[in-house]
This record gives structure tokens, sequence and C-alpha cells, in this order.
């Protein structure tokens, strides 16, 4: 668009004839530049690709410098790590197959001094769910280079005269305004560059998810159960999570056959969704497109669409395998039948999950000296598979999910509007996983529920964390009291309340969880500076303590606001600068929510 100036360099090799054009995108007013490459053989014979990165960026003196990225771990996605940049090749990288939950395709590079508010800051980003590598050397003259781009691990792949290969874009950005300004430029452009969804300007609906309510356990009464309940709790919609489909009592059968189960939903999947429907809420389903069952029809009939090695044993993570998503017969089958399904009844959701890293990488499909292209055509065509299903469904949402936030990353968000950040879905664990995502997603984009996990946390601050993302629930709704039901329907209102500020405002990270102080506090501040939204977690005040102040972030100094819980009026300067004072002596897990409003 005319927002967006391009430049394409082609280089080539005058003995070989191979070509690189470096593509540059600049966005001037988002501040981003997009940077990729692809490879085209001019010559005459085959050539083999066998590291392709998508940027390298270089600096004169990288001796000042550290490196910020988001590690993790099952149930734990997007910590924070921060180290000083030595004189080493560091690497940051999947592969796992995917972007993974153990790291996220994203590194910052800043100065030293660089804090949240202030301070130099490079941030590069891979548009890519697949095998990714950052690579971080500084040299003996204190140059310093970063890489990014796909892993090289296991990557091979080969190109006969005249093809081409196009590699991933790389997101890269500078800012002096620290970590903040850092974020506030990905999350501005992840919500209006990235993806195409209508719900991205939309509301989206409050849903609720079986999975933590009843696992496999529930068939159509259970599930209507539940939806009569939950609309008391303000809920709009109904996600049905695994197993409703093939002979799916529980995780070892069934995957790959996308067809109802009717031992379980025995009036079958249409007549279920008007019975929800009458009750005035939305329905949504879960499926897990990627993987195969060996006790499954489809895995019975077509045993090499799944990915192994000939005559080794494989590996079956959660009792399953993946499919060959590189194999067109493949891509053709999961189109068609999860559009068959997804066509045939009111549905308005779909969460697409994935339960395992990508191992056995042997294609059946190839031939033994193109095996180190299967990591990348898994990539490949799992986009493919993606653009016939939810491309072609405008009004359906969709939802991510890998095992929680094990492929969140900034290509999926290209298909999904939002993204379950994790399977764990304690609040305490959620102010961290909050934290580290917000580096570079945008609040609307992480998946966020209220469960039963935590009991002894109040569900008012279970509330106020899950508002720190899309918001929902993740439990038994037919086993609250009708008190429980109402606290959660005045929730879901306020939800829908602050829902422009939190989905589209600025974000502030006010505190930082990882230092362990005794709050964890952040907020979201419309772009008119109007209204914000303060929310604190008290996760340890102690007795007697000091009088503790939470200083607000991204007013404007001049103006008056009303703190609407307190019935009181303070300026933009001492919210920002004196604070909002937090009570004392409160129980453990007291949260505030404090509503600013320009007055
Ligand atoms: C993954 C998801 C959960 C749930 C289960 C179902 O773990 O992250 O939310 O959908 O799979 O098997």
């Amino acid at each position: 668009s005319d927002t967006v100036e391009s430049l394409e360099v082609i280089l080539e090799d005058e003995v070989t004839h191979v070509q690189i054009v470096l593509r540059y995108a600049v966005f001037e007013e988002a501040d981003i530049i997009t940077r990729s490459a692809s490879v085209r053989n001019a010559g005459k014979d085959t050539i083999h690709v066998k590291k392709f990165m998508s940027t390298c960026l270089d600096f004169l003196n990288g001796s000042d410098k550290d490196l910020l990225h988001l590690p993790g771990r099952y149930g734990q996605e997007r910590q924070v790590e921060r180290q000083k940049i030595l004189h080493q090749v560091s690497k940051i990288a999947s592969g796992r197959g995917t972007s993974s939950h153990q790291q996220n395709p994203f590194v910052a590079v800043c100065d030293r001094e660089t804090s949240e508010d202030y301070g130099g800051c490079y941030g590069m980003a891979l548009m890519y769910s697949g095998n990714f590598l950052a690579e971080i050397e500084l040299d003996q003259y204190d140059q310093l280079r970063v890489q990014m781009g796909i892993n090289p691990k296991q990557f091979d792949f080969a190109l006969a005269p005249g093809e081409k290969l196009e590699g991933p874009e790389a997101l890269l950005t500078y800012t002096r305004k620290g970590f903040t300004g850092l974020s506030h430029i990905y999350h501005d452009f992840f919500r209006s560059n990235l993806c195409e969804s209508k719900f991205m300007k939309e509301t989206r609906p409050i849903l609720i998810n079986t999975w933590e309510a009843a696992f496999f356990d529930f068939d159509d009464k259970k599930l209507v159960e539940i939806a009569k309940c939950a609309r008391k709790m303000g809920v709009d919609l109904m996600v049905m999570d695994d197993g409703w489909f093939g002979k799916r009592f529980d995780d070892n059968a069934g995957l790959g056959d996308w067809v109802v189960n009717e031992e379980k939903i025995t009036c079958g999947l249409e007549k279920l969704v008007e019975q929800i429907n009458e009750i005035g809420m939305q329905f949504g389903i879960w499926f897990e497109p990627e993987g195969v069952s060996e006790d499954s029809d489809l895995y019975r009939a077509h045993p090499d669409w799944a990915l192994q090695i000939p005559g080794r044993p494989a590996v079956r993570s959660r009792n399953q395998l993946l499919l060959d998503l590189g194999r067109e017969e493949v891509q053709e089958y999961l189109i068609t039948s999860i559009n068959r399904i997804l066509d045939s009844a009111n549905i308005t959701y779909m969460k697409w999950d994935l339960n395992r890293s990508v191992t056995d990488v042997f294609s059946s499909a190839l031939p033994a000296d193109r095996q180190g292209e299967v990591y990348h055509r898994y990539v490949l065509g799992l986009y493919k598979v993606m653009d016939g299903i939810i491309k072609t469904h405008p009004d359906i949402l969709f939802e991510g999910c890998s095992g929680g936030g094990g492929r969140y990353d900034p290509a999926m968000l290209v298909y999904f509007p939002q993204y379950w950040n994790s399977d764990n879905t304690k609040p305490v664990d959620n102010l961290k996983l909050h934290y580290g995502t917000s580096f570079l997603y945008p609040l609307c984009s992480t998946g966020a529920h209220i469960s039963a996990a935590s009991p002894e946390i109040p569900i008012s601050t279970r509330a106020c964390v899950a508002m720190g993302g899309t918001f929902g629930y993740e439990l038994d709704a037919t086993k609250l009291s009708p008190e429980e039901l109402a606290e959660c329907k005045e929730q879901s209102d306020r939800f829908r309340k602050y829902y422009p500020i939190i989905f589209f405002g600025d974000y502030y990270r006010l505190t930082n969880p990882f230092e362990g102080g005794n709050m964890t506090a952040w907020q979201s501040v419309t772009k008119d500076q109007e209204e914000a939204l303060v929310s604190v977690v008290v996760t340890g005040l102690t007795v007697n303590g000091p009088q503790e102040y939470i200083r607000a972030k991204g007013l404007n100094p001049e103006w008056m606001y009303e703190i609407e819980q307190l019935g009181v009026e303070l300026s933009g300067a001492a919210l920002m600068h004196a604070g909002l004072p937090i009570p004392r002596e409160i129980p453990q897990y007291t949260s505030f929510q404090y509503h600013l409003i320009h007055k």
C-alpha cells in the first residue's frame, strides 16, 4: 500500500549464477522494516541451500550491548532473560520443528543501560513457525553480528536449475524508548498489519472451554448443562474441546478421524449446536489437524501419511504421531474433512491445537537425498492447510494453540487473532507469562482464562489476571454456586466495559514479576489518553510493611483523572510520579483494578 516502500537487491554469483534477492519493506509510520531473502538457481547444476538466513544486522561495536529473549518450557512459556553479549557465538533457536515452548523467534539487542522506559533497543522477530535460529556473534574487534532465519539443523533444500526458494520475513525495529517503546511498536504493527481476521476490529465473544471442566469425559447433555450455566455468567461462546470425534475417549486414539463421535454427541453436531444457540450462545470446536493416532481409521488407511523413519520405532509423544504436512494428499484430506465439519453446523469458533514436537523427520513421499527439506515443507504445508481452512471462513474466530503457547509466533498471528498462552492457568504463574509474552505480543492476542486450578486465589483476582488477555473461562460452570455465577456475570460485564482499553490501548508493564516484589502491576491506556486501566495483584505484602505505591504511565500529566473505584480525582502527573497508594494489611492475592477517566 502507499504507506510501504519496498526494495529488492538482486545479487548474482558470477561463477555459479546463483541469485540471492534481498527484500526490504519499509513501514515508515509503524517504524518497522521487514527483510527476507530468496534464492534462485540461475545456473546449470542443482544446488543445495543449507543455511538460509532472513536477515543479518552488523553493529560497529557490540561490547556494550545486552541480549534479551523469551525462553520457556511447557506451562511456563516466554519467561524473560537478559544477558551481556560476550565474545562468542550464541544461539537462540528451536530445533523442534515448531517455533516451540522453549524459545520464541524474537530477540532484542539493547544498550547496557536500557530499561523499561529509556534506552536504545533493536528488535528482530521472525515470521516463521518452524525451526528457527538467531545467531549472535561478538568478534575479536567487538563487532557484533546478529542473524536470524531458518535453523540449519537438518536443513538441506535442493534447487534444480530455474527453481527458487523463498525465505520468511524478519520484522526489524529500533527505538530509544526502552522495552516499552519496543513493545508498543510490535503491538501496533501486529494489530494493524498481521492478521486479516475481522475479529481484529470486531468485539470478540467471551468463551468457556470444556477442557479443564471435563477433559475427555463429556456428552451432549453435559455440554448443554455447562452452556446453560455459562450463559448466566455472561459468556457468549461455548467451546467443545478435545474428545468429540472418532474413537476419542482418551489421548490414545482417534486423532485424524474428523467425524463426530456419536456415542458422546448422541444428538449429532447440528442438533447440539442448535441447542447451544437456543440458550443464546455461540458454538466453537477443537481440532488438532496435524496429529494422527495409530489407533485411527486414517492411520490404518494411510500409515505412510505419518512422519516416521522406516525400520525404526516412532517417537509417540502424547501417544500420537504427526502427519506429513508437506504431502498434497494430506493437505487435501485435512482441508476437506475439517471444512466439512465446520460447514455442517453453525460453528463460529475453532481452536487449532498441536500437542507435540516434530520428530521422526522422514517423509515417505521424498527420496532419501531430499529428507533435508521435510521440516521446511511441513511448515509450508501447514500454512497451505491453514489458508484452505482459515481464509475460507472469514466469519469464524480462529484461536491458535500448541500444548498451550508452544507455537505462539508472529506468523501464527497472520491466521489467529488470538493464541492460547499456556496450559498453565494458575494466576500467579500467569503474571509472569503475561509479562514475558507482552514484550512482543499485544494483549488482544493472548488467550487467558479463569480456571479452577488455583482455588486459594479469589475468583476476582483470577478475573483480573485473565483480563490481561482475551478473558474467558475454563472450568465446570455447573459446579459454581449462584453467588459465584453472579460474580462471574459481573466480571464478564466489566471485561466488556474495559475491552476497548485492553484490546486497542497502549500497554505498560509497571512492575517486573521476575524481580520478586510484593505486587505485580500493569496498565493499558487508550491512544487518546482519555482512559486507562491499572491492574494490581498483591503477591506478598509483609505484615506492618511500608505504604506501597503503583506509578501509572502514559497519562497526560496536565489532565485530571477520576479514579472510578475510589471516587477521587488526581492529576496525570500525580498518578505517574507519586502513584496510587495500595491499601496496607490486605490478604495475599487481593487484586485491584483502577479505571482512570479524564475529567
Ligand atoms: C492442549 C491444549 C489444551 C487442550 C488439550 C486437549 O494441551 O493446550 O488447551 O485443548 O490440548 O487435548
